[in-house]
């Protein structure tokens, strides 16, 4: 619950807007660097979850490395202060453009997902005279378990190299003289809650760093993407992913030399309890079957809702809350029946005016926001500076 206190200091400020708790995010950071540290493991953030310059601030400060997935993200990498040599550029569909940019500024590796994609980063580097780093991202056919949206690594899915491409793969990369391969690459989904998928990948990456090894091609780097799952149903009694339990599952499971760095790419798990979008009540609409609440923020500034049927926690956090509670659906002003942030929630009498928070919406939240209807753009208020 954003407590009292806060919640004042909210009254007299235009809504909508993110409000980022600053402690959380860095006791998060804190958690993992941790966790991940005492192991020899290397974090790089996943800045598609979120790339507000602030929160970015803070995990470059903490040391973590960042994963892009665009030229732009490589780029705003660099100005909030990444070091290139701890940047990495994954994606399915790289435009000569961003390769060009990201080859000029001499980045960690790209993370290649098709033999195709390989040859044009050669060629590409080749004009440039310089060498491309690369891990090449293999499928591992491992079921996340998740939302079917959010699962990258079953054969069906269109990332990664398929394995009946990785024997192809390894003879075009001998002839690639501009390619340094420095690490394989995989990751199998987002918000995974179940442990004993990530022992599965381990098992793959086991297999597949093998089966490269026996071909006589080193491996460096073995990057077993991101996809901890956070607890969104209990935000303030699990504030903090389970770090430790975590990063030992890979300790204890995935075999490697001491010589073979281990990378991770953390999106949700480091910024997404630490953001709400903050919400005033516009109407109270009592409909035929439905108590509507209409919010002033809609699927425009939080899209997981309408795009996933995400569950994101709601609290009516105005002073004087009734104690009595009705079930609402808490809805925006968009025109589309989508525009619906959850139904039947049970909620505190609320009337117009009152301030709701949408929890748990620090990653893929103000990063998915659109223009859609005009809407305008989003604001932010960190508690830091309260
Ligand atoms: N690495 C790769 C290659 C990825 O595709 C992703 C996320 C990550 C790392 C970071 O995953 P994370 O640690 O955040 O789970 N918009 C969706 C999530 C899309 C995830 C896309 N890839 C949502 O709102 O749930």
């Amino acid at each position: 619950m954003i407590d009292t206190a806060i919640a004042a200091k909210f009254a007299a400020k235009e809504t909508p807007f993110y409000y980022y708790d600053m402690a959380v995010l860095n006791k998060t950071l804190e958690a993992a660097h941790v966790a991940s540290h005492k192991r020899g493991f290397h974090v790089h953030y996943a800045l598609k979850a979120n790339f507000n310059d602030v929160l970015l601030k803070a995990i470059k400060q903490i040391g973590f490395g960042a994963d892009c997935v665009s030229g732009n993200e490589v780029k705003k990498a660099i100005e909030c202060g990444f070091a290139p040599q701890h940047i990495t550029f994954a994606g399915v569909g790289k435009s000569d453009k961003e390769i060009n940019y990201a080859l000029q500024q001499n980045i960690f590796a790209f993370n290649v997902e098709s033999i195709q994609e390989l040859e044009v980063i050669n060629e590409l580097a080749s004009k440039q005279g310089v060498k491309a780093n690369v891990a090449l991202r293999i499928n591992p056919n491992v079921d996340a378990h998740t939302h079917h949206y959010i699962t990258t690594g079953l054969d069906e899915n269109k990332f990664g190299i398929p394995n009946a491409d990785l024997e192809k793969c390894a003879a075009v990369l001998k002839k690639c003289e501009f390619i340094e391969l420095v690490g394989l690459h995989f990751h199998v989904g987002s918000q995974i809650t179940d442990m004993t998928v990530f022992k599965s990948l381990c098992v793959k990456v086991n297999e597949w760093k093998n089966w490269f090894e026996e071909r006589g091609t080193q491996i460096r780097v073995l990057n077993v993407g991101g996809g901890l799952g956070i607890d969104y149903k209990n935000p303030d009694g699990n504030p903090i992913p389970d770090f430790e339990a975590y990063f030992d599952i890979f300790d204890r499971f995935l075999e490697r030399k001491p010589h073979q760095e281990v990378h991770f790419e953390l999106g949700r798990a480091l910024v997404a309890q630490c953001g709400s979008l903050v919400s005033r009540v516009l109407y109270v609409k009592n409909g035929v079957k439905k108590n509507f609440l209409v919010l002033d923020a809609g699927m425009t500034e939080l899209m997981r809702p309408a795009l996933y049927q995400a569950y994101h926690k709601m609290e009516n956090i105005s002073d004087g809350t009734a104690a009595e509670a009705l079930n609402y659906d808490v809805v925006g002003p968009i025109c589309e029946s989508s525009d619906c942030f959850g139904k039947e929630v049970p909620l505190p009498i609320s009337k117009r005016g009152d301030l709701i928070a949408i929890r748990s919406a620090g990653a893929y939240g103000e990063v998915m926001a659109s223009r859609y209807n005009l809407r305008e753009e989003i604001r932010f208020v960190y508690s830091d500076q309260l």
